[in-house]
């Protein structure tokens, strides 16, 4: 049977263990705060956006969200990130991805202080990662890193298949499993026989956001496997695909209508796997849990 990694329950421990630092620094300074941008109504973005300003006030942490019309300009964009930099009641700013087309999202990037970047996406941030300095790192790929040190899983000397090369995730991913002495492969549209590199991985990581892609044959035996996708199925035929090996899915298509799946065929998965993380609960509250980390973090270093 495979081992199910509890993105939840990891969520939970973090949590609780930020809550004293968050007092400690409630009482001797200031709450920390965090300030989401959330710019146009794209649904996925509101509901991430929702959590994570959810999650603060449940914490006890000054949380603002700003809510800007999807026609706004980088230079309107700007103007709001450069107030935000100034604000010294504000330790971390997140400006919600992905942005309308006319906004230049590296403009952005670069506008917010390193030091308040709790995303870890400034070139600044990116470069400290590189060179495995200290800095905010990418809340997802630093979530799979928490949820594999949680769990007992040490990279050192395995093979890492990384699928996907986004900014976000796969290139982060890719650098701290390298700094945790993993061998690290990156694979993208135009690798290769993809079944046959991720045949070797003994942790193998899918972000690429394309439902159910990785099956059977993408799949070592024994393999870790972490699915950071996050695609929803309105389709029967679709549903019916993805429940082979894990009837719950369709139970949960058939009672709602729709159905939550990530990137890797989740009864395969199941089947092949010797521990995995499902969708959703898995890396999802992961992300969550680290944006706060960071925000706390932030806090501390700029109350010190
Ligand atoms: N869009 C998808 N994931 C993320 C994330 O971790 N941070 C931000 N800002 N946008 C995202």
């Amino acid at each position: 049977m495979a081992r199910i990694l509890d993105g939840k329950a990891v969520n939970q421990a973090i949590l609780e263990e930020l809550k004293p630092r968050i007092q400690r620094l409630s009482q001797e300074r200031r709450r920390p705060g965090l300030a989401v941008i959330l710019v146009g109504n794209n649904p996925a973005s509101e509901i991430y956006v929702g959590s994570k300003v959810r999650t603060c006030s449940e914490l006890g942490m000054l949380s603002e969200e700003l809510r800007l019309p999807d026609t706004i300009t980088t230079a309107e964009l700007l103007a709001h990130l450069d107030t935000l930099n100034r604000r010294d009641d504000i330790d971390g700013i997140l400006v919600q991805m992905p942005l309308p087309r006319q906004v230049d999202s590296r403009a952005v990037l670069l506008a917010i202080r390193p030091d308040k970047d709790v995303d870890g996406f400034h070139p600044f941030n990116v470069g400290q990662l590189v060179a495995n300095a200290p800095a905010p790192r990418a809340c997802t790929p630093a979530g799979v890193m928490e949820l594999l040190r949680r769990s007992g899983i040490d990279p050192a000397g395995q093979e890492a298949v990384i699928v996907g090369r986004s900014d976000i995730v796969g290139k982060p991913m890719a650098l701290l499993l390298l700094h945790a002495h993993a061998t690290v492969t990156i694979c993208h549209s135009k690798t290769k026989d993809l079944p046959a590199v991720c045949r070797r991985a003994d942790i193998l990581v899918a972000a690429i956001g394309r439902t159910a892609m990785l099956t059977a044959d993408y799949i070592k035996p024994g393999a870790v496997v972490i699915d950071v996708g996050m695609n929803r199925i309105t389709g029967r035929a679709e549903a019916e695909r993805i429940s082979r090996g894990a009837p719950a899915k369709l139970a949960a298509f058939e009672k709602h209508g729709s159905v939550l799946v990530g990137d890797v065929h989740p009864g395969d998965m199941a089947e092949l796997a010797s521990a995995y993380t499902p969708v959703p609960g898995g890396v999802g509250p992961l992300t969550i849990a680290m944006l706060m980390a960071n925000t706390v973090q932030s806090a501390e270093l700029r109350l010190a």
